[in-house]
């Protein structure tokens, strides 16, 4: 994509020239004006902490309205934290527990969010039942598997709205329209879906959404939301007792401390600058054609390099989120991902997600609009032919990234 003065993409971005950044998805990558505009808050408040802190919850409250304007959600319901897991673990901390409940997650299900789970089953001698849902599951099916592990002492569900292993999308409006109905609450991990959705939160009605404004929506990063509705919201307290306590939810997340909030001030112009250069509708569509462009051309280069079939298929696909199966014996575990993660990024210069599931080693790539084709083709080039030669090379059980 080019900027409206004909510019590569990238130019409204500071990404280090000289490596490929193929990996939005983790981290995000926040654009300069938006950077500009948080280091301008910042020496404001370093030029007058006590004018600058006093008053600020009221200067929250009207960044989570803008917030809650481009996520299309009521300010009411919406409140700020500073990342996907604070988010979570204000529901763990705050939601109703019972002796020998059951939690319910997938085992798709983000690893510190299942953590979290299973602490919270631990304090009340409850469980943590895992879903196993197939990675090709369509939305009806993944919903009855899901669905079909309730039992009367399932206390929660938390179901992700898209993964983050396996970069798919999951059916959380039915799973959240089954819970309701049943009345055991819903947790929905959003956090890939903010931006990434034009309305991320329709045809969903959880007791709980949380999602990162830092990763497709490329805000300053710890900036999330926690959206609540129902019953339960208004048990919702911030991690951090502030002088907010008095106030009904969202209003007391207004008041955290003493916190750089500056990410949240800043958040809305991230989603203005890319809406004034790019157009949201536009750069949904450009991620998507170049998903499908670069999850062709590397699956089959792949595929060739191999002799086997790279290619994966996945139920409910996301634009900006692409797999494509590596050759065994690499990515099979947590420490070989991180160290092919870490061994492509200093061999090739190149960001990739290097993502593992069930055992098997997926190359997740996510992309925005400062990506392009030959970002794409490059890796097929040139970046194919070395992880083939280190699977060769790695004996089973050997993380290359470790020699
Ligand atoms: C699905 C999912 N949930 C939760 C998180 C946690 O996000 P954070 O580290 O910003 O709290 C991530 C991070 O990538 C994720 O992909």
């Amino acid at each position: 994509m080019l900027t409206p003065d004909g510019e590569p993409a990238i130019t409204d971005w500071s990404l280090q020239p000289g490596v490929r950044h193929l990996n939005h998805g983790s981290f995000g990558a926040v654009p300069l004006v938006a950077q500009r505009a948080q280091a301008g808050f910042r020496q404001v408040m370093d030029e007058n902490p006590c004018a600058w802190f006093t008053g600020l919850p009221e200067r929250v409250a009207s960044a989570r309205s803008e917030i809650a304007g481009f996520l299309h959600t009521n300010p009411g319901v919406t409140a700020l934290v500073p990342n996907a897991s604070a988010g979570v673990s204000v529901v763990y901390a705050n939601m109703p527990t019972s002796r020998g409940m059951e939690i319910l997650v997938t085992d798709h299900t983000y690893g510190a969010v299942a953590v979290g789970a299973e602490r919270l089953a631990r304090r009340c001698g409850g469980v943590v039942r895992i879903v196993r849902i197939p990675l090709d599951a369509d939305a009806a099916a993944a919903t009855e598997l899901v669905m079909s592990e309730v039992t009367d002492r399932t206390a929660l569900i938390v179901i992700d709205q898209v993964t983050s292993a396996t970069g798919r999308e999951m059916p959380a409006g039915a799973i959240s329209a089954a819970g309701r109905a049943l009345g055991v609450p819903v947790l929905v991990d959003a956090a890939h879906a903010p931006g990434l959705f034009a309305e991320p939160l329709a045809g969903i009605d959880p007791d709980f959404w949380v999602g990162n404004l830092h990763k497709f929506a490329c805000a300053p990063r710890g900036t999330a939301v926690l959206v609540a509705s129902g019953s339960l919201a208004q048990r919702l307290n911030p991690l951090i007792d502030s002088w907010g306590a008095p106030y009904p939810f969202p209003e007391r997340f207004d008041h955290q401390g003493t916190l750089d909030v500056t990410g949240y001030l800043a958040a809305s112009a991230s989603f203005e600058t890319i809406e004034q250069r790019y157009g949201w509708d536009s750069a949904r569509t450009y991620v998507k054609r170049l998903g499908d462009y670069a999850e062709t051309i590397i699956s089959a280069a792949m595929s060739e390099a191999t002799g086997g079939d790279a290619r994966v298929d996945v139920g409910m696909q996301v634009s900006a989120l692409r797999l494509v199966r590596l050759p065994a014996p690499l990515a099979t575990n947590l420490d070989d991902a991180a160290d092919l993660r870490h061994c492509l990024s200093a061999t090739a210069g190149v960001e990739t997600g290097i993502t593992t599931w069930r055992g098997q080693g997926f190359l997740r790539l996510s992309m925005h609009v400062y990506n392009t084709p030959e970002d794409y083709e490059d890796f097929a080039e040139r970046v194919v032919p070395l992880i083939v030669e280190l699977a060769r090379g790695a004996q089973p059980g050997e993380s290359p990234g470790r020699r």
